[in-house]
């Protein structure tokens, strides 16, 4: 008879992820340490330019984020809720997103009404907002908006993300939240569903607010402390 030894096969499964994780990490202290290396010598050489910066900042708050989840596929990271300032930290979010409109054309522009101190984890924020404006980027196709809009309404900081490009069909529109679901050749379809999960998991929600041919509005909504 063929059977799984599931013990073995989970213990060669744990190990594996321990090695790769290592490895990831190793490099990712590489790319952290040049970053800095980087940094300093701009500084030294006096060397000012607000793009080089604002690009450093963005490499090592993704190397953060990256290191989060390596940590978590050790499951031994869990939310390290912290107190932040809502316009602040979506404004880097904001900042690393723009990356990936590479050489669309892409308006983007941010309005952040109003702010207030929010308990949440930030590498887990910044991370939510960065694949839904990821998203949006993909949703337009060559020429296109994307505005981000902050208030604060109700004891609620409230985050709308809206582009002008392809929507959602309609009979689609409840599966996008699913885990594994995707219209993309590429992709995973676990964006949102993480998304999700993580806001969830710290009493903050992300919806879809509605998607047609006029615009895509996705929203987050987080308690105020
Ligand atoms: N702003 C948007 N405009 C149009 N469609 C969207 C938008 N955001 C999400 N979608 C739809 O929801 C699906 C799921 O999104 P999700 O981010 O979970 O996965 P994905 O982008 O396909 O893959 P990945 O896991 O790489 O993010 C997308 O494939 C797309 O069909
Ligand atoms: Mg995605």
């Amino acid at each position: 008879m063929n059977t799984i030894d599931t013990d073995n096969n989970d213990a060669d499964i744990s190990q594996q992820i321990r090695f790769v994780s290592h490895e990831i990490r190793n490099h990712l202290s590489v790319c952290d340490m040049y970053s800095q290396i980087l940094k300093k010598h701009l500084v030294r050489d006096g060397y000012s330019n607000p793009a080089a910066d604002n690009a450093i900042d963005c490499i090592q708050k993704a190397l953060q984020i990256i290191s989060m989840n390596v940590a978590d596929l050790k499951s031994i990271n869990i939310n390290k809720q912290s107190v932040l300032d809502f316009k602040s930290c979506v404004e880097s979010a904001y900042e690393m997103a723009k990356a990936y409109i590479d050489d669309k054309n892409i308006e983007t522009e941010i309005f952040i009404k109003n702010s207030a101190i929010i308990k949440i984890d930030e590498n887990r924020l910044i991370s939510c907002i960065v694949n839904i404006i990821k998203n949006a980027i993909e949703a337009i196709e060559i020429k296109g908006k994307i505005s981000v809009f902050g208030e604060i309404k109700d004891n609620l900081a409230v985050l709308k993300i809206v582009n002008n490009g392809k929507p959602i069909s309609q009979d689609k529109q409840g599966k996008i939240f699913d885990c594994g679901y995707t219209s993309k050749q590429c992709g995973s379809g676990y964006g949102l569903h993480i998304c999700k999960k993580y806001l969830n998991s710290q009493n903050a929600d992300l919806e879809l607010v509605k998607s047609d041919k006029t615009e895509t509005v996705f929203k987050i909504t987080i308690p105020l402390v």
